[in-house]
């Protein structure tokens, strides 16, 4: 196996370990019988994910001097908004998916009311997990929890999930508006996560910055390459439905730029983002995840 691999199955462990551990603190931690809700919060988190937005945050963390620990709920934090965006997004009254990560999406398996309410849990319990850490500064949380409210909010991903949604009806986009779309349904929390790192770690203002300019432009690329592989791939390999953009009439890369081209932007981005890397040591892992997502078939 590749180092590229090696250390992303390393992280994606350490993750998964410490995230369903808190959700099991949580569950422990009242009264009420929530079996259903609980269930379906960990029907979503549990394996599938490729994990890359923690893979990030603990990365820039440690890049900037940072320990595991000081990156643990930060990156918790992050993958559970990412799952409750994932959870939200296969609903029918946006893209409409059965399957995600490879098994029945969240509404699919306990039912509309329990997914929605899961996705709302997951989308308040980061804000208590940052809260409540004992690894961080005060300082520290208050601006991780800026950050992701702000990346995670209206003016990023859920901003850019509605102009997905409009595009549906629209004609045509321009590869602008599609741009600016993207920046937010997907670069929003990419860049968070790289920024959220460097807070985690006691990056300068600088590095915070590069890494947040790092974050957005592979951000768009995976875009791009998530929009050729529903045209390219498989349901297997990707543990989601194939065909499905197609299917909602919805505007991607694809549609747009045409896959060639889409190609070739996704890997003009990606150079960008490896300039990003100057300011920081020890980037060798990073430059290779970076080229890693480029080629990525799942
Ligand atoms: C899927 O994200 C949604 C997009 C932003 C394209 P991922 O491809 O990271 O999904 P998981 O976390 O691996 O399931
Ligand atoms: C979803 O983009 C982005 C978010 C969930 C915020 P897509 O709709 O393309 O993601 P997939 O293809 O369903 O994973
Ligand atoms: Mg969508
Ligand atoms: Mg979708
Ligand atoms: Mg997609």
């Amino acid at each position: 196996m590749s180092e590229v691999k090696t250390q992303l199955k390393e992280y994606a462990a350490r993750l998964e370990h410490e995230m369903l551990g808190r959700v099991a603190g949580m569950q422990a931690s009242t009264e009420m019988k929530l079996d259903a809700l609980y269930d379906a919060m960990r029907h979503s988190l549990s394996a599938g994910g490729k994990r890359i937005r923690p893979v990030l945050i603990y990365e820039f963390c440690r890049i900037c001097g940072g320990t595991p620990e000081q990156a643990d709920a930060a990156a918790c934090a992050m993958e559970m908004t990412h799952t409750s965006s994932l959870i939200f997004d296969d609903l029918p009254a946006m893209d409409d998916d059965d399957m995600r990560r490879g098994k029945p999406s969240c509404h699919k398996a306990f039912g509309e009311a329990t997914a929605i309410l899961a996705g709302d849990a997951l989308i308040a319990a980061p804000f208590q997990l940052i809260a409540e850490d004992p690894q961080l500064t005060a300082e520290q949380k208050v601006a991780l929890i800026s950050v992701l409210a702000e990346r995670e909010g209206a003016n990023g991903m859920v901003g850019g999930q509605l102009m997905d949604m409009q595009f549906e009806t629209q004609e045509s986009v321009t590869a602008e508006e599609l741009t600016t779309m993207c920046l937010g349904k997907t670069g929003a929390l990419m860049e968070a996560s790289c920024k959220m790192g460097c807070i985690c770690g006691g990056g300068t203002p600088e590095q915070q910055e590069a890494a947040a300019a790092y974050g957005r432009s592979i951000g768009l690329a995976f875009q791009m390459i998530d929009d050729i592989l529903d045209v390219t791939s498989t349901a297997e390999l990707l543990g989601k439905p194939i065909g499905s953009d197609a299917q909602e009439d919805k505007k991607t890369f694809v549609t747009v730029l045409g896959i060639e081209e889409a190609r070739k932007r996704a890997k003009e981005l990606t150079e960008f983002a490896h300039a990003q890397l100057e300011g920081f040591a020890d980037t060798e892992f990073l430059h290779a995840l970076t080229d890693a997502l480029l080629v990525r078939v799942q």
